[in-house]
């Protein structure tokens, strides 16, 4: 193993997409962000150097983070913000992961534009669990607003009302032609005939599940979120913010072809998702290609409705378990939590309808302190979270119960967390209440990757649904989606100490207080015990 150095200069770089041009936050000038290339073992140290007017701190999403929770980079959660002309070095070591992870800011939106791949190799000499690729291409899911996309978040602090949608989706950058700016040149993935590919594809967008797809081709999923799967084959991807999947795709068409690459909505909110679909292209390079005029292959693009090929695809997933690749699910559970997740509302005197639009877990929407956690916890500074959080609802109600139909759908504000002996093994159902808006919730946890051991619609039913649980071969992830008007339920095991931080993805519902976090003991081991903090960590 080696130690990797990057420099992440966090500037404002002029950028021009859509027609028009507006100053973002980047990292090192460029969108998508720069990719971080290691291998298993390695330790990756990242000097993070703040030259904006923003507050700033990074998240390397998927990394595991064992013992050392000081990097993992939600501000306010595990560290003070990075302030304007600060630096912090974000160290850490690759243990027990190989595949496609990403990096993005964790703090306001600032995520929009700063984000970039994470390509976490396997050991020297160890295969992939599949035939080695010709190549492998990055392909980051983005979504792009002309307006500043940090007056966005004001208002949607300000009364809970929804952000205006983006303008267009992105593809490594690039929305391709869209009605009202034709100018926009799409992303090109040249291929050659008869090769074979591995697309290592993130969803990188603020809001918004997308499907993707290549018109022509079927795409083999080999991994998600760094680990491997069962391989099956697809025409669509579903793909939530937060979550990577790897796919093959064998380029079998003849030179000179063409076919339309494709990322669109998957509709799962009634309002503030645009429909633009961003489109690139994959074109067959090669010798004596005569006709470069081809017409490109126009993908057929899955209604934004589809909730049927959405479940397809997740049905599908599944852990390789294979002897080198074992799937370690917790069959014993110390810690039964059920969490229901989802908007509510709130009286509001000052909004406009008397209400205001609230997210909360069991009734809580989190309220973000001003002393990062980690801190709090490891220091003992008091009266900056309270270990309480509830491990049930308040009472129980019908989560079916028929949209804007608002019945304990109010919440209380709480820096709250729920308490971990380390080693526990942890089950959480998370219900979507699917009060306000039937939509889903994709769940990120830092720190873990968890198992999804059944998923089903309508209410959880503790007698009746443990009894159909996968507990040998289920999709081992970091961010799951909890369905509209159903529930899933995941596993994981409590092994590395420290604060982490639970939320959806959807980066308007982490805004709204769509989000709590654990707290984990140390243990009494050796190589139990969170690391102390790094001298330069940030202060608030
Ligand atoms: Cu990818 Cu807490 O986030």
């Amino acid at each position: 193993s080696m130690i990797r150095h990057y420099k992440f200069n966090v500037v404002m770089t002029n950028t021009t997409k859509l027609c028009s041009s507006k100053p973002i936050v980047t990292v090192n000038g460029q969108f998508p962000g720069p990719t971080i290339v290691a291998r298993e073992e390695d330790t990756v140290l990242i000097k993070v150097v703040n030259h904006v007017n923003y507050n700033v701190s990074i998240h390397w999403h998927g990394i595991r983070q064992l013992r050392t929770g000081w990097a993992d980079g939600p501000a306010y959660i595990t560290q003070c913000p990075i302030q304007p002309g600060q630096s912090y070095i974000y160290n850490f070591t690759l243990t027990g992961q190989r595949g496609t992870l990403w990096w993005h800011a964790h703090i306001l939106w600032l995520r929009a534009t700063v984000h970039g791949a994470i390509v976490i190799l396997p050991k020297l000499g160890v295969p992939y669990p599949f035939p080695k690729p010709y190549k492998e291409k990055t392909i980051v899911l983005g979504e792009w607003w002309k307006s500043d996309v940090e007056q966005l978040i004001n208002d949607a602090s300000k009364d809970g009302t929804a952000p205006s949608a983006s303008d267009a989706h992105t593809i490594n950058g690039h929305s391709g032609p869209i009605s009202n700016c034709h100018s926009q040149q799409g992303y090109g993935l040249p291929v050659r005939p008869g090769k074979t590919y591995m697309l290592r594809i993130i969803n990188a967008a603020l809001n918004e599940e997308l499907f993707f797809k290549i018109a022509g081709h079927e795409l083999t999923v080999v991994e998600v979120d760094a680990v491997y799967t069962k391989p099956f084959k697809t025409d669509t991807i579903l793909i939530a913010p937060g979550q990577t999947t790897n796919v093959l795709l064998t380029a079998n068409a003849n030179a000179g072809s063409k076919y339309m690459v494709a990322a669109t909505t998957f509709m799962d909110a009634p309002i503030s998702f645009d429909n633009v679909t961003a489109t690139a292209t994959l074109h067959y390079i090669g010798h004596n290609v005569s006709v470069t005029s081809k017409k490109t292959v126009l993908a057929s693009l899955p209604p934004q409705n589809a909730t049927s090929v959405a479940t397809k695809f997740i049905k599908s997933l599944r852990s390789l378990n294979s002897r080198e690749y074992p799937a370690r699910v917790p069959t014993a559970v110390d810690h039964s939590l059920l969490f229901t997740v989802g908007l509510g509302a709130n009286p509001c005197r000052s909004c406009n309808n008397g209400v205001r639009l609230v997210a909360g877990i069991n009734n809580v929407t989190f309220t973000m302190p001003r002393t990062a956690l980690l801190q709090a916890h490891f220091f003992n500074i008091p009266h900056v979270f309270t270990d309480d959080f509830p491990a049930k609802p308040l009472s129980p109600y019908n989560y079916t119960a028929p949209v804007n139909q608002s019945v304990n759908a109010a919440t209380m504000k709480g820096t709250r967390l729920y308490r971990l002996p380390y080693n526990a093994t942890v089950q959480i159902v998370l219900q979507n209440t699917a009060m306000i808006l039937s939509e889903n919730h994709p769940f990120h946890l830092h720190g873990f990757n968890f198992f999804e051991v059944g998923r089903g619609l309508g209410n959880f039913d503790p007698e009746r649904d443990p009894k159909r649980f996968n507990v040998v071969d289920p999709v081992e992830r970091n961010t799951v989606g909890v369905p509209a008007g159903g529930w899933t339920a995941i596993r994981f095991i409590a092994d590395n100490p420290g604060v982490w931080f639970m939320h959806c993805h959807l980066e308007i519902h982490t805004t709204w207080g769509l989000k709590m976090a654990f707290v984990v003991d140390n243990g009494h081991g050796p190589d139990q015990s969170l690391l102390p903090p790094p001298a330069d960590l940030p202060k608030c």
